[in-house]
């Protein structure tokens, strides 16, 4: 059981407005799970010792960021110049992708990859890793080493790409069920069956997810729609059976409550009806919309339908790992549509809202008693500006919002998994070291001319 004492938030509803926000709390933690959360001068009241807490009286604790859609092999993709979609796909990402065809090469990317949703205060995110299933089960084994709740999937893509990246549909179904059978419910990890999207499957590869999916109902989906405009006309040469680019999974039966389309941008009114009317659900994934050139995302419009919308870095279409600035460029699209994304809104969506669009809010996204205790510490005197900035805000959710806006990594002071640190910024620590290493380097200095 240990204590921390700081200034805690969470959304503890799927009302973004009802957040509770403790200017002054106390978060209990035993055996991985959340025990209490409490004004500190209440526990103080019922007889606890606050002296037996680890007190951060400036910092800010929420629970562990998640991350509904993005790409383990494309840490290596990331910021690469001057593509949209299906040429980009090309130029880099397929080529990299191929690269994971070494095993070691595709442990180290898993190592990489998980160290970067570390430092990045994400302890939950869905993740596609590429068409070789020993990349999947490199990306399984990081997580599970960290205990972390994570989803992810082997890429299932039979056609229209290099050689070295293409399955079968026999082959990804026999892959995909090997790691379903070894990773699906194994600690806190989750299989998505994953084609990566209709373009690179044949209709019997599509049979063959939706025979996945049916044999093992809760495992997850995730695959993309409707990105982008050439994209889009393309499909239709690829499927020309299908009424619309929905209709190329649909015909599968690939479109439920545990299925999440990446992207969405360029959707009809009736996709958006088929999909509110099956429950499925959308990442929107700003960063990435906008380095493509994509589009904009129409959150009002999916939201009006009542569908379940959430966040995600799309990492390497996307550019960064941190999901506050996913957040600020998601501000920005949806500017450019006409609606405010406000703080509270923005900062429940990367916490309670995903794991509600995951199905995993029985397990995270908040503090309420009985969850895991999956959490980040908040610095905010990450930088100089951001330090000044926030000194000058009134309330909780001006304070957010700088940090959308102006916050990344540099934010996240420690990320606690299951209830266990797994990530501290290293700044004052290397700082700490260095100082020892001088201080003993004096001292044996010192013995050396005392001697
Ligand atoms: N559509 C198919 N594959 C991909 C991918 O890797 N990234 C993005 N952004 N869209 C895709
Ligand atoms: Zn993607």
């Amino acid at each position: 059981m240990f204590a921390l004492r700081s200034r805690i938030l969470h959304y503890p509803s799927s009302d973004p407005s009802r957040f509770e926000y403790l200017a002054d709390g106390v978060l209990l933690v035993e055996n991985g799970k959340i025990v209490d959360l409490r004004a500190a001068a209440d526990m103080q009241a019922q007889g606890f010792d606050l002296a037996t807490c680890e007190h951060l009286p400036n910092y800010l604790i929420m629970p562990g960021l998640i991350d509904t859609h993005m790409h383990s092999p494309q840490i290596d993709v990331i910021a690469s110049y001057g593509q949209q979609l299906l040429d980009w796909l090309n130029k880099y990402t397929f080529p990299a992708e191929m690269k994971l065809a070494n095993e070691a090469y595709a442990q180290e990317v898993a190592a990489a990859f998980t160290q970067q949703l570390l430092a990045n205060g994400t302890t939950t995110a869905m993740v596609f890793t590429t068409s070789h299933e020993h990349a999947a089960d490199a990306v399984f084994n990081e997580a599970h080493k960290r205990h972390m709740r994570l989803i992810a999937g082997k890429v299932m893509m039979d056609r229209n790409a290099p050689d070295g990246l293409l399955d079968t549909a026999e082959r990804g179904y026999v892959e995909s069920k090997r790691l379903i059978e070894k990773w699906h419910g194994n600690g806190r990890l989750g299989y998505a069956v994953t084609p990566r999207f209709s373009g690179t499957s044949t209709e019997a590869q599509l049979q063959s997810v939706a025979k996945l999916h049916e044999e093992y109902p809760d495992t997850w989906i995730q695959t993309h729609l409707s990105e982008n405009l050439a994209e889009i006309a393309w499909l239709k040469t690829v499927h020309p059976d299908a009424k619309d680019y929905l209709d190329s999974y649909e015909r599968f039966g690939i479109t439920d409550d545990r299925t999440v389309y990446g992207h969405c941008i360029h959707l009809t009114d009736s996709e958006i009806k088929r999909i509110a009317a099956k429950g499925a659900r959308i990442a929107f994934c700003p960063t990435s919309n906008l380095f493509l050139g994509s589009g904009l995302f129409d959150l009002e419009r999916m939201k009006s339908h009542g569908i379940p919308v959430s966040i995600a870095s799309d990492v390497g279409g996307g550019t960064s790992f941190s999901q506050f600035r996913t957040l600020g460029e998601a501000y920005k699209v949806c500017q450019m549509k006409g609606y405010s994304l406000d703080a509270h809104e923005a900062f429940y969506m990367v916490t309670k809202g995903n794991a509600e669009a995951l199905q995993l809010d029985q397990h995270v996204g908040d503090f309420t008693p009985g969850k895991e205790a999956d959490f980040i510490v908040i610095d905010p005197d990450a930088t100089d500006l951001i330090g000044r900035r926030v000194r000058q805000t009134n309330d909780i959710e001006e304070e957010l919002f700088l940090y959308m806006i102006l916050g990344d990594d540099r934010l996240i002071s420690r990320t606690y998994i299951n209830g266990q640190l797994q990530f501290e910024h290293q700044f004052e620590h290397q700082f700490e070291q260095q100082f020892q290493q001088q201080g003993s380097q004096i001292i044996a200095k010192q013995d050396r001319s005392a001697g």
